[in-house]
């Protein structure tokens, strides 16, 4: 590869989990230290990062497809720009990129970005460079201080999974599960909050499974980092996700019943509905043991919105056994999930099961799921009509003196009157939608 020019401006393109926009924008930061800066909307930047996902379908097309798109751009536009393939496509497949995709000056994993600085210096001698070193906690450390302004914020408490779900690739592109130190995260949140966040979620692709030593030496889980998190002065909202049903401690539970702050919102995905079929993805855990701990968060917090993960299709799954993935739904009526066919990943065990589902079967399937999922989505916006709660302002909404934001329980929400971004208002909830609500506001800037 010929010394490319140092470059001026970067773009982050990030797919996937909110993991990938957590990474996604510390890579930004990264870059805005060495004085690159963000390129204007519409405008070819010189570096490109595909921060990518490699959790379903043809991710790795996709970005072969991208890179070629950047390439016949540059062409036209008759200049190259430097392209650097990040995430979990990069972590799986990095070899194969660089042999295949001769514009690509970088490849660095989710554990390695905090190299990149080194590695556009290596491109612009015209050095290509891959770094798919699992370091884990080594990033964090050598990450810049954080400085971003929004009222919402990610921060990553947990990285990595042990589970080996059988269909899943995380465990092999994030590696082993690792807790970031409590004093690092409470450090690093303070710093988003002194940048204006008001609401912070906790990340992790196994966030329960956080573990960790408070100042004074004591023996924490997630809900004692949230309490002690609860304690900063100016943030209003804690969130986390994503949790796995297993690692759930009775503290997280009663946690949500006690800390005010934290929102009354539980993402917690099943997958499926069947014991059988989740045996075959090495859940390790029963349709009935996860219903029983839904009830206990209910318990804790009769309001808490429920979140889920589903997959459809399932190699081997029957129509009964499908069937029982509709009988749980109706079961917890969920406020809000994500439903996906089931997708083979390279590597993992589930791809090399018998009987897998022809195409149509899975769109079948998924289109009935997404029905009943639908239906409760929009029953729980329904009987939120007529209540009143806070609102965190993200954005200006479509129109002029329009604003949109979260409810507690991470309802959009659209209003009009005087607010702005990072207040919290009082709204009343006037109408609901299936995909957003129309409320009134009530009283301005709580907070
Ligand atoms: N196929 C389809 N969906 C998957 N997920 C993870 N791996 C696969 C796969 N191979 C879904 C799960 C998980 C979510 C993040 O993505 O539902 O909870
Ligand atoms: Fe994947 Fe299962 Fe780990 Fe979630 S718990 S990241 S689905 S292996």
């Amino acid at each position: 590869m010929k010394p490319q020019n140092p470059p001026r401006t970067y773009r982050v393109k990030s797919f996937g989990c909110q993991m990938n926009v957590y990474d996604g924008e510390r890579m930004a930061e990264l870059l805005a230290e060495r004085g690159i800066t963000p390129a204007a909307e519409g405008d070819e930047a010189d570096l490109v990062v595909l921060n990518t996902c490699h959790i379903r379908e043809k991710a790795a097309e996709k970005v072969y497809s991208d890179i070629g798109r950047l390439v016949k751009a540059g062409e036209e536009a008759g200049r190259k720009p430097m392209i650097a393939v990040a995430g979990c496509v990069a972590q799986a497949e990095g070899e194969e990129i660089m042999a295949r995709a001769p514009a690509v000056s970088m490849v660095v994993g989710p554990q390695a970005y905090h190299r990149l600085p080194e590695m556009l210096d290596r491109a612009a001698r015209g050095e290509r460079s891959t770094d798919t070193d699992m370091p884990a906690i080594a990033k964090f450390d050598a990450l810049p201080k954080r400085r971003r302004r929004a009222p919402n914020a990610f921060l990553t408490v947990q990285e990595g999974c042990d589970k080996f779900c059988t269909y899943c690739v995380v465990p092999y592109t994030r590696g082993a599960e690792i807790s970031r130190p409590f004093h690092d995260l409470g450090e690093e949140a303070r710093r988003l909050v002194d940048a204006g966040a008001m609401e912070i979620t906790l990340l992790g692709q196994n966030v329960n499974a956080w573990r960790g030593e408070d100042d004074r030496g004591r023996a924490v889980g997630l809900a004692g980092l949230i309490r002690a998190l609860a304690k900063i002065d100016g943030l209003e909202r804690i969130r986390y996700t994503t949790s796995h049903p297993n690692d759930m401690e009775d503290d997280l539970i009663a946690a949500h019943g006690e800390v005010g702050k934290l929102m009354p919102y539980l993402h917690l995905p099943v997958q499926a509905g069947s014991d059988r079929v989740l045996k075959a993805m090495n859940r390790q855990h029963t349709a009935d043991s996860y219903l029983k701990l839904l009830e206990r968060f209910r318990e804790a917090r009769p309001d808490i919105a429920l979140s889920g993960d589903f997959i459809v299709g399932f190699p081997g799954e029957t129509e009964a056994e499908f069937d029982e993935t509709l009988a749980l739904v109706d079961a917890v009526r969920y406020a809000h999930a994500f439903s996906f066919k089931y997708s083979p990943r390279p590597g993992t065990p589930a791809a090399t099961m018998a009987d897998q589902l022809p195409r149509e079967v899975m769109d079948e399937r998924l289109q009935r799921l997404q029905a009943r999922l639908n239906r409760d989505q929009l029953a729980f916006n329904e009987a939120s009509v007529g209540g009143t709660c806070t609102v965190l302002v993200e954005r200006k909404g479509k129109h002029p003196g329009q604003w949109l934001g979260k409810s507690p329980w991470l309802q959009s929400v659209w209003f009009e009157g005087a607010a702005q971004i990072g207040d919290i208002v009082s709204v009343e909830l006037a109408e609901a939608g299936p995909n957003s609500m129309r409320g009134l506001l009530r009283e301005t800037a709580l907070a």
